[in-house]
């Protein structure tokens, strides 16, 4: 695939680290390509970063044709900038456009033009410390015809945002509470693509979590509201007794490079890792025996973030006296030394951009 590539001629200047937040500041340029059905993915671009041009009547806006994904860009010590499993990524987008009727992208092509991306923008790479770039690659259809209809337009975007960490708490444990009423997805549904709409869906349960003081919700399953299924935008995991346990991917959980990467550093430690269907009730049961030792979220963005306490049917359970649980913070070390360069990565997770 051949890139074109256009530099911006007036260039911004990075905010200091401590001003960056999450999300909010993004880099000089973005990657776009378009597809069509006569001519498929065509015209790679990368372009200043600027506002996108596409009919008010693109589908998108009325039905929610989109797809996204998240990963990051990490400066390693000795100044070289490397991603982390970003093949993976590129396999649950191309899961999620199936899911979603749109176009799938090669996933050459999907990998180097991220690669591209980080290339050119790679001055924006923070090297403070818990820094990251943010990657937003995005897909959606551009079809300018409100019947409801198949894809015949789309367009690839990737835009990057130099971040601190996701939770401005760091790794100070959150309070989060079991959503009851609403539900995320259910089997068969969207529940384990990443598309906007599963996020759409979840936004009045995390405002009113929000509003009551707690960082996020917990999902429970759209059937029974039975099982736990993931936190506010990212998985969830366990300790309970002497086992680590997180809801196992039923098809309305989204299937995290994080998770599945917290899943292999336990099993590499000798850990009992079990990946089933949770009742709230014995979770629950387990917060108040004592057994629920330690409780976490994992994704891209945050990383992952220790859960100090649990609020279920207005009763609140703290866990490990609100503090930071050996495991979580286990966890957060060697994943966090991998993705910066400072440990070594015998898994093969990462790749340094030349
Ligand atoms: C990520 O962790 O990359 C996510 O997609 C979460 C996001 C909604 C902030």
């Amino acid at each position: 695939m051949e890139i074109k590539i256009t530099k911006t001629t007036s260039p911004k200047i990075m905010p200091p680290a401590d001003k960056l937040g999450f999300g909010s500041v993004f880099t000089d340029h973005m990657f776009i390509m378009d597809y069509s059905d006569e001519k498929g993915w065509h015209d790679a671009r990368i372009v200043p970063y600027g506002p996108l041009s596409f009919d008010p009547a693109a589908s998108v806006l009325h039905y929610g044709t989109e797809v996204f994904e998240g990963l990051k860009a990490y400066r390693r010590p000795d100044g070289k900038v490397q991603l982390f499993r970003p093949w993976d990524n590129v396999e649950r987008l191309n899961n999620s456009c199936a899911r979603l009727g749109l176009p799938k992208l090669d996933p050459e092509d999907a990998l180097a033009a991220i690669k591209k991306m980080v290339e050119v923008d790679e001055s924006w790479v923070p090297s403070s410390d818990g820094a990251s770039l943010y990657i937003r690659p995005f897909l959606f259809s551009t079809d300018p015809n409100l019947s409801l209809h198949g894809v015949h337009k789309a367009m690839y975007v990737i835009i990057c945002s130099p971040s601190q960490a996701y939770f401005s708490t760091g790794l100070k444990p959150v309070p989060i509470m079991v959503e009851t009423e609403d539900v995320r997805a259910v089997r068969g549904g969207t529940g384990e693509a990443k598309c906007g709409g599963n996020y759409a869906a979840a936004n009045r349960a995390g405002d009113r979590a929000n509003e009551k003081g707690y960082s996020q919700v917990l999902w429970l399953d759209g059937v029974e509201r039975r099982y736990v299924e993931e936190g506010g935008g990212m998985n969830v995991m366990f300790r309970i007794g002497d086992k680590i346990v997180t809801p196992m991917l039923t098809g309305s959980i989204l299937p995290g490079v994080t998770r599945r990467s917290a899943i292999a550093l336990c099993k590499s430690w000798g850990m009992d890792v079990e990946e089933r269907l949770l009742p709230i009730d014995e979770l629950i049961q387990a917060a108040a025996d004592g057994s629920l030792k330690e409780a976490w979220c994992v994704g891209t963005a945050a990383v992952v973030g220790p859960i100090g306490l649990l609020e279920y049917k207005g009763v609140k359970y703290e866990i490990n006296n609100n503090e930071i649980g050996e495991v979580t913070q286990r966890i957060y070390d060697e994943l966090t030394g991998i993705q910066w360069g400072r440990k070594e990565d015998t898994f093969g997770w990462t790749c340094v951009i030349e």
